[in-house]
């Protein structure tokens, strides 16, 4: 396996891989990989004949009060994590490499980053969508695949794809939990052993959700009560959004008729984790 830090040598392999006819999947990642980083990276294995990976941690996507600074990092581990899937490159820039003396261009995706993480991290999709297409153009992808853990960034991401008719088939891949139904992020690595039962609260949250539209509910209103009651009960986690929105457009649903994406953030301790669940009526 490879790993490349400059764009130019990015660039230069991904237009040989071209040359040859090669199918390239494309991941984007801050590092510190875990299980839901690694099955996308399978997922990309079976749908591509190459895969590379990005780690970079993006500063311009961290607001000023954020954790960019202790984000964790571990290239080593990611790397061993990465040859073990059957990666072919890391690509991994520097900051200044990313961002050099005078860089001043953006990408502003609308309404889709107007709501939820958008409202709650200013700035925040705009780093994300600059970033995400500097790495397409360093790495050529004809396929890239994001989490949708993250849901909001993978609308945001098909948003851009579509509306700049960038060349690449954007695949979503269902959220990664633990065993006991944390979804699996990064940032678990801050919480306490306390906290990390405080979280529960987020999976189980969505999961009673679910249940109630089994049992027929339809009402909106209904279901978030249901939610922030379960988030709220027995303290030590703060609700900074719990929102039922249209599943592409991320407008808000006030019924779940059809099929509604429930998405939740809330803070543990200092650590703000997010989670989501697409509810089916009718299921
Ligand atoms: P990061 O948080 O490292 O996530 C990288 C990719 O892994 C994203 O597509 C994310 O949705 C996916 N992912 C994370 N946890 C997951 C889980 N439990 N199950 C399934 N997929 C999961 O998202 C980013 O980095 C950045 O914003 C990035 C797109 C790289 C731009 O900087």
């Amino acid at each position: 396996m490879r790993i490349i830090e400059l764009v130019s040598e990015m660039q230069q392999l991904a237009d040989q891989w071209r040359r040859q006819g090669k199918r390239i999947g494309f991941i984007p990642t801050m590092g510190f990989l875990h299980e839901g980083h690694l099955a996308l990276m399978r997922e990309a294995k079976n749908r591509a004949d190459v895969v590379a990976v990005s780690v970079f941690v993006n500063p311009t996507q961290f607001g000023p009060n954020e954790d960019f600074e202790r984000y964790p990092r571990d290239m080593q581990r990611d790397v061993r994590l990465c040859t073990d899937v059957g990666v072919d490159v890391i690509f991994a820039p520097s900051v200044p490499e990313m961002y050099p003396e005078g860089f001043q261009t953006g990408i502003e995706v609308s309404k889709v980053t107007i709501p939820l993480c958008g409202r709650s991290r200013p700035g925040h999709f705009v780093g994300v969508a600059t970033v995400v297409t500097k790495l397409f153009n360093s790495v050529k992808p004809h396929l890239a695949i994001f989490g949708q853990k993250d849901y909001q960034q993978w609308v945001v991401i098909r948003r851009m794809v579509q509306d700049l008719n960038m060349d690449i088939e954007v695949v979503g891949h269902p959220t990664v939990r633990e065993p006991d139904g944390l979804a699996m992020s990064s940032r678990n690595s801050y919480l306490s052993p306390d906290e990390r039962q405080v979280a529960l609260r987020l999976s189980r949250s969505l999961k009673a959700a679910q249940d109630l539209v089994d049992r027929g509910e339809t009402g909106g209103e209904v279901i978030l009560e249901k939610v922030r009651d379960i988030l709220d009960s027995g303290g030590g986690l703060r609700i900074d959004y719990v929102q039922l929105c249209h599943p592409d457009t991320l407008e808000e649903a006030p019924r779940v008729d059809e099929p509604a994406v429930l998405l939740l953030a809330a803070f543990v301790g200092k650590t703000r984790l997010i989670d989501n669940c697409v509810l089916r009526p009718g299921k």
